[in-house]
């Protein structure tokens, strides 16, 4: 039977707990690694095996998880009471969805893969009860795998694990992967206890109690120990996180990438990067950014769900975040590209510019020290330094509009709503309240008048 992509066949992420070893109020399947939440990863992994056969049980800020993944469908487990009560919590949720199988997979392990899903799967199918191991050098905090003649016996949980009884420990620990039959498991699950020292109820407890019944339990050993280790603490995050790193990193370089400084570049896997494109590293690139190719990405950069084009120079200390730029545009030193931010072919924007919600068109520029807000720029405008748009009354955000071969004087002011047509021109120092006219100059300003000093005086 080929048990991935059965339609019977649900996924089950384990995402409830509060993560007490991090020491944050955040649940724990939200903490970041290069920008994402792990639980993002985890449904990475699962998606092209489940599609929307995945439930997520939440609990612990269980509304901070729904907000971070508002498509998503959660089960809420109101008290943490463990591993195997979590799983409880999802039952009548997954019979009431006919599921026949349910993978059970921790939300803290977020660099499992695919095709380690897969081979799992593969491994697992026909059984009761399956599990992922991997063997660890030091089995630290993992649950043991206990076997007898080489068949599975139970998982015995780290605090409970007592050498005297339990013999010596193998290695071979528990990766919080499980595959269930469902009907199987429905009659173990309310049997599960909570006499142990952490007053939870294990959902590998099951092991055992499936054993005991003579059910078909295994233990599936996996390989891929470091793509299986889950996250408990802020140590153990910063790890994963280099590991993931370093291996988005080489992946970069292999496939022709140039990277300046890679041991300090941080780009997320969901990140595209064309060969060809260029980066000087500290940089940092999140989300489903896509820089293509002979794409320059000065230092100390911050690129988050952006698109840079063709030839694009993005220079030093610049952010973008859910921002475009067209081919062969020009961004910073020290930009700030806000989300809605549109830079069209060979636009430039220098520094200490800010946009948000704003077209810039064509070979339009803005070199200084100015803030496009909710704004549309038409090709070949000059915005002077210092431009303003008063995009904001502190109510209500109005737009302004810019012509083609507009040009905006320093040091002007644009209250929205306000537009200026094609090729006029605004004289510096202006505060413009009302709409410009093609090809006409609006000034409004203070008329300067030069007076004879006065005598002796200061
Ligand atoms: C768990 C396993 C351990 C295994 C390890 C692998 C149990 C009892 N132990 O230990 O055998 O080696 O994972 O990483 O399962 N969660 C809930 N509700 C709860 C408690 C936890 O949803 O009431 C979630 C957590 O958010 C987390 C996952 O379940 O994502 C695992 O919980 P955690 O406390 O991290 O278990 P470990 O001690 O790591
Ligand atoms: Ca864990």
């Amino acid at each position: 039977m080929d048990i991935a992509n059965n339609p019977l066949m649900f996924a089950l992420v384990l995402g409830a707990g509060k993560g007490t070893r991090m020491h944050s109020s955040r649940p724990k399947v939200l903490h970041t690694l290069l920008g994402s939440p792990m639980l993002g990863y985890v449904l990475r992994a699962l998606k092209p095996i489940f599609a929307d056969h995945i439930y997520i049980v939440c609990g612990h800020k269980a509304e901070m998880l729904r907000e971070a993944f508002p498509s998503e469908k959660f089960i809420t487990q109101d008290q943490q009471l463990g591993t195997g009560h979590a799983v409880m919590c999802a039952m009548d949720s997954l019979l009431a969805a006919h599921a026949e199988y349910v993978l059970v997979i921790n939300g803290d392990a977020p660099l499992v893969t695919t095709a380690i899903l897969k081979d799992f799967l593969k491994a697992a199918s026909g059984a009761d009860i399956a599990f992922a191991t991997i063997t660890l050098e030091d089995s630290g905090a993992y649950g043991r795998v206990a076997r007898k003649n080489g068949l599975v016996q139970a998982i015995v949980e780290a605090k409970d694990f007592d050498p005297a009884i339990h013999g010596e420990a193998s290695g071979e620990v528990n990766a919080g992967i499980y595959l269930l039959r469902l009907e199987s498991v429905a009659d173990l699950l309310p049997k599960l206890g909570n006499a142990n020292k952490s007053g939870e109820y294990y959902l590998t407890d099951l092991v055992a109690l499936g054993c005991s019944q003579s059910m078909d339990v295994r233990g599936i050993e996996c390989g891929h120990e470091s793509a299986l280790l889950g996250v408990n603490s802020p140590l153990e995050l910063a790890a994963m996180e280099e590991t993931l790193r370093r291996q988005v990193v080489n992946n970069l370089l292999a496939s022709g990438v140039i990277v300046h400084a890679p041991d300090l570049l941080r780009a997320a896997p969901t990140a595209i990067i064309e060969p060809g494109a260029e980066i000087t590293a500290p940089c940092e690139i999140y989300g489903g950014s896509v820089i293509k190719s002979g794409a320059t990405i000065e230092s100390h950069c911050v690129i988050r769900d952006s698109s840079l084009a063709e030839n694009v120079l993005v220079r030093s200390y610049c952010h973008l975040e859910n921002a475009s730029v067209g081919a062969g545009a020009q961004v910073g030193p020290y930009a700030r590209l806000r989300p809605g931010a549109q830079l069209c072919e060979d636009a430039h924007v220098g520094n200490f510019v800010e946009l948000k919600k704003t077209r810039l068109g064509q070979g339009s520029k803005a070199n200084h020290l100015t803030y496009l807000g909710d704004t549309d720029v038409g090709a070949g405008v000059n915005i002077g330094a210092g431009t303003i748009t008063c995009n904001y009354d502190g109510k209500n955000k109005y737009r302004t509009s810019i012509g083609d071969g507009a040009f905006i004087g320093s040091n002007t002011s644009l209250v929205a709503p306000v537009e200026i047509g094609r090729k006029a021109l605004v004289g510096a120092g202006s505060v413009i309240t009302r709409n410009v006219p093609e090809d006409e100059l609006g000034i409004a300003r203070e008329r300067q008048k030069n007076l004879p000093r006065r005598k002796g005086g200061q």
